[in-house]
């Protein structure tokens, strides 16, 4: 998508001892950025402060994961935000996280005019309050013809739900005499995903040191690179995402063919 250079250089100046922007290569860096934003809990309870706090605080990484993204010159960054599996949480938990996304989204939108980013959803807007929504639904309105970067966050996402959804829109279509049996291949699944148009991540990024996925883009991960940090959430930062772009930038990537 191209870069800013000096914008860049400004905003990755004062590196830290360990990384700086010379390590990446600009040219390569990847098209699509994903990350599961874990750790907001731990952070907070480390610090003796409620959980609710570390959410919060997640916010404000998340701000700069943006920024840094659009100054990196990615085509799209991702980011786990709630799972289908997050409505197990306290209501009181799961209530402020629904507040936070709708407060947060408000206050972003001059971000997201300012970077010229644009927004799109993953996952089963109707299940969330009307708040939410009604919010969610202005800041695709409102950044609808922007051209630059695509921020996808996911809410009330999970998998699972995903590919059985376009199993049944797909099932819908054979039964309704539109297409053939026959003709559902990869591209077809991958065209009734939530994520349909955009390309697969390149880098999937997980903070707090899980190793697992947690049902998150199990189909569009298929051939990902993996990058996980220790690094709670909440202390993710702009050299962090460098790291990530350089670990990225030292893999092999086959594809299952041979170099
Ligand atoms: C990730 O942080 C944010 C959401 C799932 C909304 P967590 O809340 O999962 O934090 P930990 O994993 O409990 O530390
Ligand atoms: C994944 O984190 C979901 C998000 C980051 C939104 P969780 O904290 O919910 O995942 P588990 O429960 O540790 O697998
Ligand atoms: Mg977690």
């Amino acid at each position: 998508m191209g870069f800013d250079e000096k914008l860049l250089q400004e905003y990755y100046a004062d590196s830290p001892d360990d990384i700086s922007l010379e390590d990446v290569d600009m040219a390569r860096v990847p098209r699509h950025v994903s990350i599961i934003m874990d750790g907001n809990g731990r952070w907070a309870t480390a610090r003796g402060l409620d959980r609710s706090q570390g959410h919060v605080a997640g916010v404000e990484s998340l701000r700069e994961a943006v920024t840094t993204s659009v100054r990196l010159g990615f085509d799209v960054l991702s980011v786990y935000a709630f799972s289908t599996e997050n409505w197990k949480r306290p209501q009181r938990e799961v209530n402020l996280l629904m507040h936070l996304f709708a407060t947060t989204l408000v206050k972003e939108l001059p971000l997201f005019h300012q970077e010229n980013v644009r927004l799109r959803f993953l996952g089963d807007l109707e299940a969330l309050p009307e708040e939410t929504r009604l919010v969610f639904q202005r800041g695709l309105d409102e950044t609808a013809d922007h051209t630059g970067m695509v921020f996808a966050l996911a809410v009330n996402y999970g998998s699972r739900a995903e590919i059985a959804r376009a199993a049944r829109e797909l099932a819908a279509e054979v039964a309704a005499g539109e297409r053939e049996a026959g003709s559902i291949d990869a591209d077809a699944i991958s065209d009734h995903l939530y994520t349909k148009g955009l390309p697969d991540p390149d880098l999937l990024i997980r903070t707090s040191g899980e190793l697992r996925l947690s049902n998150y883009l199990l189909w569009q991960l298929a051939y990902s690179e993996f990058y996980v940090t220790d690094t709670y959430w909440p202390d993710f930062t702009r050299w962090d995402m460098l790291r990530a772009v350089r670990s990225f930038q030292a893999r092999d990537r086959r594809f299952g063919g041979v170099k």
